[in-house]
């Protein structure tokens, strides 16, 4: 895996971390505060963890659709520029709940740029996701394919990106939308990581059988046309999304125009081949078993990465399979029922 010949850049601030309590937002508010940029982070605590946030760094409990607590974490905040993980991310949960995804996702982020705007926010970068492309017409996937979103979901973040390219218009900030893959891995000490519930990502779940909590992984699909015909996935580590969200911040403050960047790794990686991976790291059996496809599951989902790399100087350095599971195993080695450790 190539690293990036250069230092990562530090961001100025102060700055406003949305959903800093969850898993990617806080490996973000981590490697922001390690590095002495002033943030405050807004969580509701729906999905993320107190605990995840270091006790150093201004944690307002509160709810992106309440605007009264919204004024009054931007009055005390006086945020420069906003980092917005917070949302609703279950594809499967969005297809039973579209208007609650429409909800949180499109109004509660409206309602968040119309206070950033009140108070001049400058640079805004949006976690947004490959789930906003649909069923890929050719791998690997660049920012030019046509976003035809299939979940609920993916429209959402959808609708996000052309919000906030209608907003720079009327003089709201400039932004970046990050399209993240698969988000994996944990923090390299072992710390912070994943832990979330109902977990249905692919890697806790096969590690939640390691430790015994869990007797088998089940594998959807194995008739996809892959070489393996099991699906496809570009895994990318929360460390990597942390870095190149400061690269995209400091690139923002800098002047540069709005723009968009897939965020992973340009490798596909199959669920057999992560299953034998993580049976190497482990060193436990892993039963699996074979099952039906899911609905709407794409066979493969690679980025083209390139922008990325050209446009922030961005390269994953700790997303290579064998590191991504070394720190996720290490995580639930020795968090074993997460943060409520
Ligand atoms: N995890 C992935 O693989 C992945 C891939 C692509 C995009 N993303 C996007 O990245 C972002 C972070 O994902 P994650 O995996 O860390 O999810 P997460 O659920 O761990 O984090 C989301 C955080 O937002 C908070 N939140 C939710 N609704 C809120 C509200 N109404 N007001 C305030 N806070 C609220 C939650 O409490 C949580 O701490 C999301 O926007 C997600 O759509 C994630």
């Amino acid at each position: 895996m190539t690293s990036p010949s250069d230092s990562t850049p530090v961001p100025l601030g102060p700055i406003l971390v949305t959903g800093g309590a969850g898993y990617v937002g806080s490996q973000a508010v981590r490697r922001l505060h390690q590095a002495g940029v002033p943030l405050a982070v807004l969580d509701n605590l729906s999905a993320g963890h107190r605990s995840a946030v270091p006790k150093a760094v201004p944690f307002f409990e509160g709810d992106l659709l309440d605007e009264n607590r919204l004024s009054e974490v931007f009055a005390q905040v006086q945020p420069r520029s906003i980092l917005h993980f917070a949302a609703l991310c279950y594809v499967g949960e969005s297809v039973r709940d579209p208007a609650g995804y429409h909800l949180v996702n499109v109004e509660g982020t409206r309602r968040l740029l119309d206070a950033a705007q009140d108070v001049g926010v400058k640079e805004f970068v949006f976690s947004s996701t490959c789930a906003t492309y649909g069923v890929p017409h050719a791998l690997p996937i660049d920012e030019n394919h046509p976003q035809n979103p299939i979940s609920p979901y993916g429209e959402t973040k959808l609708k996000v990106e052309q919000m906030l390219a209608e907003r720079e218009k009327d003089g709201g900030p400039r932004f970046a939308c990050l399209r993240y893959f698969n988000a994996a891995g944990a923090d390299p000490s072992g710390t912070h990581g994943e832990d979330h519930s109902p977990e249905t990502h692919l890697i806790p779940l096969i590690l939640q059988v390691a430790l015994g909590q869990l007797d088998k992984v089940m594998v959807f699909g194995s008739d996809h046309d892959t070489h393996d015909g099991t699906c496809v996935r570009d895994y990318v580590h929360i460390d990597d999304l942390a870095d190149a969200h400061m690269r995209a911040l400091a690139l923002l403050q800098s002047g540069h125009d709005s723009l968009a960047c897939n965020l992973g790794t340009g490798q596909g990686v199959s669920v057999r081949e992560v299953i034998a991976m993580a049976r190497e790291v482990t060193g436990h059996p892993i039963p699996s078993v074979d099952t039906k496809r899911r609905e709407g599951d794409p066979a493969g989902l690679i980025s083209d990465a390139r922008r990325a790399g050209s446009m922030l100087g961005w390269a994953p350095r700790r997303s290579d399979l064998r590191t991504l599971f070394g720190d996720a195993w290490r995580w639930h080695q020795q968090n074993p029922s997460g943060y409520s450790n």
